[in-house]
């Protein structure tokens, strides 16, 4: 790594371990030690078992039938061909299924229920359910039901009014955060600033694309619901198909110890969850529902287009005097889902003027949802190219101008920050990247063929925080268990649980193990928001604090609690522990009603190549440095950072989901025709590091939330890293070959 020129002492930074540690030089604490994965060897041997791989005696295998327009009603339908099929046991369509109460949004992601009456919405809604008895006779029926269509409505596309979108939580279960900002007047100090920018940014549809597509196997058993599914919250399916159907949630059980992925999609309960319960209920019988890779385009949302306007003002002294954001997303006919883009120019630069506001257009489309990262993760690019593009303007260091504009306190409302070490990251990261040797001006580097950039942005992620709860039990043999409804989805929680049990109890993380997900073990929230480490975490540290109490109660002047039952005559103690954010807020997002305006924070240097000749973006390198609290196992961390930013070129040069407007159909529904980073993609070196920090105010542990924060301000860093090496600004995502041609 090329070594920086700032002065003074480094700051107290956290590196992670690149190098692979064996399991016999496992650390044997606790909170800050780069243990090992512990799902690693189960994940690739095939031993974590997911939900699509269950099939109990006499499961029917369903196959949605989705419709091939995007605005209309259905006419009819003829399921004649499919039911002379051998192993095909039923047609079911909505004259045939159960009538379903409306469903709370969220926890389901959409307000219509499919397959209820003859409506048809978007392209690829659910219009029947081929059931038989094996996978490939009820992909064969699904092919040869035949339906009719009328359509008779216009289909609405990207040309759709924009609107305000209803923005009570009560009216809108989206709307968990002010869809406007306003303070000050844009108008005085717009017209009488020294230098202005006014620009606008787009960023893409983008799927997410999770490995596990989504599966959910359903059983009824007297009036009880049983699934075994695929999800980021267990608890919340269980809510939804409740209200639903009418009965107590207690009566609906969830399954699901492992989740291959999600990044958002599996967050909410999407159509072939409820639809799985209604063919259970219809069959009689245990009903399996894998979506195909071409049902996760059409049937679990994704991250909507957002067109973004920023405006920017500011003295010759690089003072903000403006910042103002309006940013437009794309949204279904029957849900008003809000991406904030605003969210980045909501909290991260002082200015005595913040205006943002969000807005959506109703479209023939599905209803978007959250995508690692939401909000933060396209806003971003739009606000973090436009500061560079302020500095550039200002003639000024972006890194500079951004220092001059420091926020010690929320800009919106003063509040102040639960904790916030962004200057740390700054500094530590210019300092490892090299930064202070950066030319100003653009086409300063060359080497061969390739044109040399560098560029920066900031990272910022809103932190979101949910009530938890866990049991800890220890047995005899001094051997520890946790239990937790959540889901382990590749984050690390079998690995960072043991060791926050460690740090409270003194037992080596070996001797400490996980049971996850299910609905009968203590609730938790959804593994959503890059909350759970935070949340679950803080609800394992009380439970082992109420454990050990119990533990000295049982075995006073016990020096090693491994071996205080020894002798005792106990065979297991346990204890409940519980940990909720401020307040009573489901969704408590941004700080909720701590007082305090908590989010995570960060800085991303990276190094472009640019081919003109061909037209090709490569980061080559980058450096990124996190203020995100207490971290808790440097390794997963790191490695969910790397996943983000690599995320993030992919944002920026690959990621797109096309849509014909004509049909309202996505082009392509198969990873064969969707560009994502592979590792090719990524030669370069990504240095990750953390500043040491303990937030008091967010969580027991002094954690927020990671995952999403590192993709966030990626393709902004690449865009100005792009305008360094060539000199051309790029404004919508992703770039394309002809974008960066001579
Ligand atoms: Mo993440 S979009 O909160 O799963």
């Amino acid at each position: 790594m090329t070594p920086g020129n700032s002065q003074g002492n480094p700051a107290a930074v956290i590196d992670a371990p690149e190098q692979l540690q064996t399991s016999a030089r496992q650390p044997r604490a606790a909170i800050g030690a780069s243990v090992v994965r512990a799902d690693g060897v189960p994940k690739v041997t095939g031993r974590a078992k997911y939900a699509g791989e269950e099939s109990p005696p006499g499961t029917l295998h369903g196959v949605l039938v989705t419709s091939s327009i995007c605005s209309g009603t259905v006419t009819a339908i003829d399921a004649k061909e499919a039911l002379r099929l051998t192993g095909v046991v039923q047609v079911l369509t909505h004259e045939s299924v159960q009538k379903v109460a409306a469903p709370p949004v969220p926890p389901a992601a959409q307000s219509f229920n499919a397959l209820q009456d003859t409506r048809v919405f978007y392209e690829g809604q659910p219009v029947a359910i081929v059931l038989a008895e094996t996978l490939e006779a009820a992909e064969e029926g699904a092919a040869k039901v035949r339906v009719t269509y009328r359509s008779d409505q216009p289909a609405m596309f990207s040309s759709a009014p924009t609107v305000r979108p209803k923005d009570s939580a009560a009216k809108n279960g989206y709307a968990f955060a002010a869809i406007e900002t306003h303070k000050g007047s844009i108008d005085g100090p717009w017209a009488s600033a020294d230098v202005r920018l006014d620009q606008t940014y787009f960023t893409p549809s983008r799927h997410h694309n999770p490995m596990e597509p989504s599966a959910t196997l359903a059983e009824w058993r007297g009036d009880e619901i049983f699934l075994w599914d695929a999800t980021q919250w267990a608890y919340g399916i269980r809510y939804a198909l409740a209200v639903m159907f009418g009965i107590a949630p207690e009566k609906v059980h969830v399954r699901c110890p492992y989740t291959g992925g999600g990044f958002g999609a599996k967050g909410y309960v999407w159509p072939h969850q409820y639809l799985a319960v209604l063919a259970a209920k219809a069959a009689g019988r245990p009903v399996k529902i894998s979506v195909a890779r071409q049902g996760m385009y059409t049937g679990s949302g994704y991250q909507p287009a957002v067109i973004n306007q920023v405006r920017l003002a500011a003295a010759r002294s690089g003072q903000l005097s403006v910042v103002y954001h309006h940013s437009t997303n794309l949204s279904s006919m029957c849900d008003d889902y809000i991406e904030f883009a605003t969210a980045s120019a909501r909290v991260s630069y002082a200015t005595p003027v913040l205006v943002t506001e969000t807005r959506i257009r109703r479209c023939n489309v599905g209803t978007p949802t959250a995508m690692r990262a939401p909000h933060e993760g396209p806003g971003s690019f739009a606000f973090e190219s436009a500061i560079d593009e302020l500095a550039i303007a200002l003639n000024m260091d972006p890194l500079a101008l951004r220092l001059k504009n420091y926020a010690d306190q929320d800009p919106g409302d003063g509040r102040p920050f639960s904790s916030k070490k962004l200057r740390e990251a700054y500094d530590e990261g210019a300092r490892r990247f090299g930064w202070g040797k950066r030319a100003p001006q653009p086409r300063a580097t060359r080497e061969g063929d390739l044109l040399i950039g560098w560029g920066m942005a900031g990272a910022v992620m809103s932190t979101f925080r949910f009530a938890s709860a866990a049991r800890v039990a220890m047995s005899a043999d001094g051997s520890v268990t946790i239990f937790a409804s959540t889901q382990e989805i590749g984050t690390g929680t079998y690995t960072v649980m043991p060791q926050i049990a460690s740090d409270v109890l003194g037992v080596p993380v070996e001797k400490i193990r996980l049971v996850l997900g299910d609905t009968a073990l203590p609730e938790t929230g959804g593994t959503f928001g890059s909350s759970t480490t935070l949340g679950l975490g803080s609800a394992v540290k009380d439970a082992c604090e109420k454990l050990k109490a119990r533990l000295f109660s049982i075995a006073p002047g016990a020096t090693d609690l491994s071996k205080a039952l020894a002798g005792t005559g106990v065979d297991q103690v346990s204890a409940d522990g519980s940990w909720k954010p401020h307040g009573d807020a489901v969704f408590d997002a941004g700080g909720g009603t701590s007082g305090y305006s908590m989010h995570t924070w960060g800085a991303i240097f990276v190094e472009v190549a640019v081919d003109e000749a061909l037209g090709l973006v490569r980061m080559r390198r980058a450096v990124a440095g996190y203020s995100a609290g207490k971290i808790v196992n440097p390794r997963t961390a790191r490695s969910q950072m790397i996943g983000g930013i690599v995320w993030g070129y992919g944002q920026a040069v690959l990621e797109e989901s096309a849509m014909d407007e004509r049909y309202g159909r996505y082009l392509s529904k198969n990873l064969s025709g969707v560009m994502l980073p592979v590792n090719a993609d990524i030669a370069g070196d990504i240095d990750v590091f953390f500043v040491d920090e303990f937030d008091p105010h967010a969580s027991a542990i002094g954690a927020r939330g990671i995952g999403e924060l590192g993709a966030t301000g990626v393709a902004a860093a690449i865009a100005n890293g792009v305008w360094h090496a060539t000199g051309k600004r790029l404004r919508s995502l992703p770039f394309r070959i002809a974008d960066l041609l001579a």
